[in-house]
Parts: structure tokens; sequence; C-alpha cells
């Protein structure tokens, strides 16, 4: 009889940390945390967002890491046992959906993962600096057929990437990638507020505007982006705690995770607000800040092709840096619940991604619209489903126990009601604030 293999796991405690922070570090970091730091309040903003991160974000990680470390298995696993332990069915399906949620998310951000990558080889050619005006260089990109292209040379890194593993894959490219990226931030910054003009953009980000505080807007929004920087989507997070041994302090972890993630998000305003408001361009959220907005500045700053290099350089470790984890959720499910080789695995996931992303690679608007409903109402759910899984039906004490093995320190009974009523109610409420302030 052949022996099971034994799971594959992170090897080190800064492998885990690192790969769990290059999953949370991405796109939301880059082209929304900037924006909604100045449009709601400035400084004022940091207050709630720092709250709802530090408190209801470090809490759903560590519950999704040790959820995924008790189980032994990403999230269509873990439900179902946590269902069966308490007698119960439909774990299975209730696990497929935050996987399925993720494979959309992993359709739209190799799209635009295939967009940094024109981006990159076009400042390594100097392409976009002169091809006028910035806005018709992405129009010419985004929804035309030749973002597809751009688009299979993302699925070919990821699964590239995918296909060694965990310790040999994911560990071994966030080692790489994720100081690669805090030192390429760390230039850029330096540049940027050293720019004439750049103090306007620094103004901009950082002086309070109290008012916002009584506004629940700002707390919506705060709320939302905090969720969806930290990666809490009920399957991600959680098929990373699936690779920790038991020895593994997973406090500390996800305290580390939501630092580094804050600290780079706040080194990405410092770096495109004043840098924006030095040329007097009006800073915008989304996908048109990075490769419109910014690029007119590229285009205008002396030295802007090296700048840009080093800019879209690090884009692109940020954003395949979270692809990995999301497509390893979708993987882990495919070898864990078809019995389907890794290979096997990341190969089918990659054309499955591909073909769906195609009609979205070709047409702006139904993109656009794919990337609110996925992110706006679909991902919170799931963080919910596995909240109220591991928290209620698991049952709090073995939650608490589970996330404490291994820990120095320990998290005390304090955490039991934060993470029942606290975390699972807020995940649930942010469903409703984003129907009702359309957060996307
Ligand atoms: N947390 C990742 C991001 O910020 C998904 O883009």
């Amino acid at each position: 009889m052949t022996q099971p293999k034994a799971r594959d796991t992170f090897t080190t405690r800064w492998g885990f940390i690192l790969a769990c922070a290059g999953s949370a570090v991405g796109l939301g970091n880059l082209w929304m945390f900037p924006w909604r730091l100045g449009e709601y309040g400035g400084a004022a903003f940091l207050i709630p967002y720092l709250f709802f991160v530090y408190i209801l974000g470090t809490t759903g990680l560590m519950g999704e890491f040790a959820f995924g470390r008790w189980a032994g298995k990403g999230a269509v696993g873990a439900y179902d046992k946590a269902m069966r332990e308490r007698g119960l069915g439909f774990g299975r399906l209730l696990g497929a959906y935050p996987v399925l949620v993720l494979l959309g998310v992993l359709v739209f951000y190799l799209i635009v993962t295939g967009w940094v990558l024109r981006y990159f080889v076009s400042s390594l050619t100097g392409a976009f600096l002169d091809a006028g005006p910035s806005e018709s260089y992405f129009t010419q990109l985004s929804g035309q057929p030749e973002s597809i292209g751009w688009q299979f040379l993302a699925v070919i890194i990821t699964g590239g990437i995918l296909v060694f593993g965990i310790s040999k894959g994911i560990e071994r490219a966030t080692k790489v990638m994720m100081p690669l990226l805090l030192g390429l931030l760390l230039i850029l910054l330096i540049r940027s507020v050293t720019l004439p003009g750049s103090m306007a953009g620094i103004r901009y980000l950082f002086v309070p505007d109290w008012s916002y505080l009584l506004k629940p807007i700002t707390w919506g929004m705060a709320l939302g982006q905090a969720f969806f920087s930290v990666s809490l989507t009920g399957a991600g997070m959680l098929v990373y705690g699936s690779y920790l041994k038991k020895d593994f302090d997973i406090p500390n972890a996800a305290l580390s995770t939501v630092t580094l993630d804050t600290g780079m998000a706040i080194m990405a305003a410092l770096i495109i607000m004043p840098a924006t408001f030095a040329y007097g361009i009006d800073p915008a959220a989304g996908p048109a800040l990075l490769f419109i907005t910014l690029v007119s500045v590229f285009q205008n700053m002396p030295g802007g092709q090296f700048v840009a290099i080093l800019f879209f350089l690090g884009v692109l470790f940020a954003a395949v840096s979270s692809l990995l984890a999301i497509k390893e959720a979708v993987v882990e499910a495919a070898m864990d619940q078809f019995s389907w080789s890794r290979r096997t695995s990341v190969l089918l996931t990659a054309v499955v991604a591909f073909l769906c992303g195609i009609p979205l690679a070709v047409n702006q608007n139904a993109f656009d619209r794919f990337v609110d409903i996925i992110t706006v109402y679909l991902v919170p759910v799931g963080a919910a489903i596995a909240g109220i899984l591991f928290f209620w039906v698991l049952g709090i004490k073995t939650a608490r126990a589970e996330v404490n093995i291994g820990s120095e320190k320990p998290v005390g009974p304090w955490w039991e009601p934060v993470a029942k009523y606290l975390f699972v109610g807020v995940a649930l409420a942010i469903i409703g604030l984003s129907m009702a302030f359309r957060i996307g």
C-alpha cells in the first residue's frame, strides 16, 4: 500500500509571514488605500482603519490560520471537517463558496497583472513615455484583445511558481519578492517626497479633517478596506494556515502580517500622492491611478523612465505575491477533492481562469462590473462563513485553544467575544454596508 504523501509546509517563520504579507499587500494597497486616505479625512481616516485592521483584521487572520492548521486542509476540507465534528452536513458545499469566489478574483487579478506586465515592459523600452496622452495608452490596452497576451503571461508566471508547491514555490518566491518590494518602495518614497511641490500631497494625506469621523461612510470605507487589504476571504489565508506546523506562533504572524500590510499601504500613499500633487494632476481611484495618473507623472518627471521601471516592478511583485495565495486556495481544493496532482491542478486552474478571463479582458464595462460584484458583495460573505464555522460551529473555546498552540503570548479570554460577536457581526455587516455605500 502506498503511504499518503506528507503535506508540504512553510519551513521558516519569516517564510510564512512574508508569504502572508505578499498575499495581503496588493492592488488594494496601491490603488485604493492612498486615494481613500486622502478622500475620507486624511489622518482622521487612519483612526477607524487602524482600529478595524488591528482588532478585526488580526482576529480574522488568526481564525483563518488556525482553522486551516486545525483541519490540515484548505477551505473545502476544513469546512467539511468542522461541520462533521458537530454531526452536520453540507460542509463541502459551504467550503466550495469561497474557493469559487477566489477563482473569480483570480480571473480579474490575472488581467490586471497582465496590464502591469505590459507597463513594466513599456517602462523598460521607454514606449509609454513618449506615447502621447497616458489615457489613450491605457484604453488601447484595457478592454482590447492586446491584453489577452499579457494576461496569458501572468498566468504562466503564477502557475510557474505554484507548480513547485509551498516551500519550494510560494515560500522561495515571496522571500525574494517581498524584501525587494520593500526596498523599491523606500527608494520611490524618497524620490516622491523630495519632488518640488510634494508637500501639498503630504498635507492632503495627513492633515486630519475630524468631521469625517462623524460620517458613517468613512467607517464603512475603512472597514471594507481593512478586510480586503488583509485578504480575509475565508479561503486564501486559511489555505496558508493549513501548511503550518503545530509549533508556529499564529497570533504573532497575524500581527506581523497586518503591520507589514499597513506599513506598505502608508508607504504607497506617500509615494503616489506627493508625486501626483507635485505635477498638479488630480488623483483618482482604481486602475486609472496606476495606469493613467501616475504615467502622466512619469512622463513629466526627470528620470521618469527609471522611476517607472522601479514602480511597475514593485507593483508586479505586489500583484504576483497576492495571486499566489488566491490561486493556491483553488489549486489545493482541486488536489484535495479530486486527488489530482499539483501539476494537473495548477494547469487546469490556469486554463479555466485564463479562458473565463478572455471575455472580461476585451470588455472593460463587463470587467468593471465583475470586479465590483466579486470584491464588494461576494468576498466578505466568505470571511463571514469561515468565522461562523470556526468560532460558532466548532466553538470559540476550541478556536482560541487552536490559535494559542505554539504561541509565546497566547490571546486571553477577551479574544473570544471579539472573534465570536464583533468579528462575525462586522463581517456580516460589511455586506449590508457595501450595498448601502457601493464600496468597490
Ligand atoms: N489583499 C490583496 C490586495 O490588497 C488582495 O490587493
